[in-house]
């Protein structure tokens, strides 16, 4: 039975009538928030690309970890800025490094916060790729050992759940095992599973200063036209033990986001990436859009699309604005 019958419209009429039908909502505490953590003391170097996002040095990022918690933000993702890299990533798993500093200042400021330590060497490495290079080229097997060394420099100092970002074959059941050999069998994984190359995180390299020397990341990151192999990539990462599944970037990938949360049972976050922000950002100082309400829509996207977690450099911002509204 259709129209005259059939009238959607009924439903739509007053506010409160679309506030009892609304099908999805965003808490801030679906929200983790991403930090840029640096070496030194008292910095808050602002990301030009970022605005309103900084390079923060170890006691500003429990600052900010604060701020986050007290509109609701639970969880913090962090990417380190060190001052020293080279050509193997050593950097990655300096226990002196900005980001286990970090986890310990934040875990002990905020115990129950959700620290995420985001793993990869291209933070780290003189030439910016995320692994150790051989003929110029991405050694996968060389890489998985410097990954296994970087997740345990984070979870000895406290890190509540190991994110690799890198795109290596095989990496969480290599972390997994590692770190179920030292104990940490309770860390959960959290695996960038469908992580496409392309232009989506310039803003990013841009405050990690980690854009490759020579080359780019095709050879490890996914082609953005594949659909099938994202899936692939899902399903070896849930076999190998992932306990989240990631897809990025986000505002690209709502196809993506559907499919896993009808295909897997474990969370889905979605990574809502540096030009996603960016843009919204430089449209909204131009005058162009209604930026508040563009952030929401955005948020409620991933939502509907079916994320139950949201990596968002807008976490803090939105955060504030639901509190005082
Ligand atoms: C590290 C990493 C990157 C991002 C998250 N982890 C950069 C990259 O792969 O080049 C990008 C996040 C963003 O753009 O917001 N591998």
């Amino acid at each position: 039975m259709a129209f005259p019958v059939q009238r959607p419209r009924r439903l739509r009429r007053t506010p409160i009538l679309r506030q009892m039908v609304r099908e999805n909502s965003v808490s801030p505490s679906d929200l983790i928030a991403p930090l840029f953590v640096c070496e030194g003391q008292g910095v808050q170097t602002p990301i030009s690309s970022l605005p309103g996002q900084f390079r923060l040095s170890v006691d500003r990022a429990v600052e900010m970890a604060r701020e986050l918690w007290e509109v609701g933000v639970l969880s913090v993702i962090l990417f380190g800025i060190p001052d020293y890299k080279d050509e193997i990533g050593s950097g990655a798993y300096n226990e002196n490094g900005p980001v286990p500093r970090a986890i310990e200042a934040i875990k002990h400021a905020l115990p129950d916060m959700i620290v995420l330590a985001d793993t990869c060497a291209c933070e780290y490495t003189s030439h910016g790729h995320c692994g150790l290079l051989k003929n110029s080229e991405v050694d996968n097997d060389a890489t998985l050992k410097l990954l296994n060394q970087a997740a345990l420099c984070y979870a000895r100092a406290g890190a509540d759940v190991i994110a690799p970002s890198d795109m290596m074959d095989g990496r969480v059941a290599s972390i997994r095992a590692a770190l179920d050999g030292e104990g940490f069998s309770h860390v959960p994984i959290m695996s960038y599973a469908a992580k496409f190359a392309g232009a989506f995180y310039g803003p990013f390299r841009e405050a990690a200063d980690s854009t490759p020397a020579f080359g780019d990341r095709r050879s490890y990151q996914m082609d953005i036209a594949n659909r099938r192999e994202a899936l692939r990539e899902m399903a070896l990462d849930v076999e190998e033990g992932a306990d989240f599944l990631l897809i990025k970037p986000g505002l690209f990938c709502l196809d993506l986001v559907r499919d896993a949360r009808e295909r897997f049972e474990c969370p889905i976050c979605v990574y809502n990436v540096s030009s996603e922000y960016a843009m919204i950002k430089a449209a909204g100082q131009m005058g162009w859009i209604d930026e508040a309400r563009l952030i929401d829509e955005t948020l409620l996207s991933f939502k509907r699309a079916g994320a139950d977690l949201i990596i968002t450099y807008h976490a803090l911002e939105w955060a504030q604005k639901a509190k005082s509204s």
